[in-house]
């Protein structure tokens, strides 16, 4: 059975609307990534050892078409100055990279709120005929607002350094979820840069936040795909996972670096948003994987991290930008040649190391 996670997963991970170094590409075409099986190099076209529920089917790819704030409904923009009780400018954010809509409000006593939004439910069919077989935590009709519900049910279990969810609207058509507005900038990845400390830092709180009763996927169900069948084990976990912290996802606000975009929360292993930090660090800093692993090292658990898992996991992420890649997401070439090349470094500088490949 075809169990690749096909393209526009929920976690919408393989629709990038910007590449990874923040610039504003077009929305993934609607075909894209969705006929025929797996292409990693080395396949052999052998059903690959894997159980891992794949993510759900792509019609939303469709979903995460962008809408800048001025294009919104008046009857959206009219509601939103009702909630804030008075007039409001707005600016785009320049790095969504996927929300139907997302703007720093600035109110007229000074005050700031940020507001993503998707649009309502699109029908569950998927557009390309692609089937979920219904083994994905995210099920066949999960769409970006299920996305966007996930966000604001985590929002009070995160730990200080996110912004915390205001209000919540539904109108003409969009949901918006408001959050504390920060007026910041995106963080700097560069070696050198000051933001790295605080990054660690607040992956640091992250750390040591309780685990969320509330029903999250796991690491499995996001990078088991990526694994062979065995490896489960090695992925598993009950941190609270931001999973996606890219130096957009980072704002440097008042001496503090703050997480945002938690629409992709998971549970697994505690040492893992360190590392996809530092191939984020790779591929948006220029860092040397060496570099990188020093600075991961500066994150709580790292250095206790079980080698095979650090293996497993980077491989894991490694396999699926290669995949993006190879299904011409714009922007994921160099990230795919940052995760080879951390993969390839993590498994070179962990203890009993076996030679890897990403296609072994
Ligand atoms: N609370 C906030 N205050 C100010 N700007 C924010 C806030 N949250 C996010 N942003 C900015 O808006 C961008 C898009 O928001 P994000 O939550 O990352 O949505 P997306 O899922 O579209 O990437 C972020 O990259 C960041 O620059
Ligand atoms: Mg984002």
């Amino acid at each position: 059975m075809e169990r690749r996670p096909l393209a526009g997963a929920a976690h919408g991970l393989y629709a990038p609307r910007h590449d990874d170094r923040g610039t504003h590409i077009s929305a993934r075409p609607l075909d894209a990534g969705t006929q025929g099986p797996p292409a990693r190099p080395g396949d052999t076209g052998q059903e690959p050892a894997l159980t891992a529920a794949a993510p759900p089917a792509s019609r939303y790819l469709m979903a995460v078409e962008h809408t800048d704030w001025a294009k919104l409904p008046e009857g959206v923009r009219d509601a939103v100055a009702r909630q804030l009780g008075m007039p409001y400018t707005a600016a785009d954010a320049e790095d969504a990279a996927n929300s139907g809509t997302a703007a720093l409000l600035s109110l007229c006593d000074g005050r700031a709120v940020f507001v993503k939004g998707q649009r309502d439910r699109t029908p569950a069919a998927a557009p390309d005929g692609s089937v979920d077989d219904g083994t994905s935590w995210w099920g066949p009709d999960w769409s970006p607002v299920d996305e966007l519900d996930l966000e604001q049910a985590v929002n009070p279990h995160l730990p200080s350094s996110a912004p915390r969810v205001l209000w919540r609207l539904h109108a003409h058509g969009w949901h918006l979820l408001a959050f504390e507005g920060l007026r910041g900038r995106v963080s700097e990845y560069t070696p050198g840069s000051t933001d790295l400390p605080l990054v660690a830092a607040a992956l640091g709180e992250l750390a040591a936040c309780a685990t969320p009763p509330l029903r999250l996927p796991t690491a499995w169900d996001r990078w088991g795909y990526y694994c062979d069948a065995r490896d489960e084990d090695q992925l598993a976990g009950s941190r609270l996972l931001h999973t996606d912290p890219a130096s957009t996802n980072v704002l440097i606000c008042q001496g503090r670096a703050r997480l945002v975009d938690w629409a992709w929360p998971s549970l697994g292993p505690g040492w893992a948003d360190a590392a996809l930090w530092g191939m984020r660090l790779i591929s948006t800093g220029g860092h040397t994987p060496e570099q990188a692993w020093t600075w991961a090292s500066q994150t709580p658990g790292w250095n206790e991290a079980p080698p095979q898992a650090l293996r497993v996991f980077t491989r894991a992420e490694a396999r699926r930008w290669q995949d993006l890649a190879a299904d011409h997401v714009a922007g994921a070439s160099p990230v795919a040649e940052a995760a080879h090349a951390w993969a390839c470094f993590v498994a070179s500088h962990t203890p009993a190391a076996a030679p890897v490949t990403l296609t072994d």
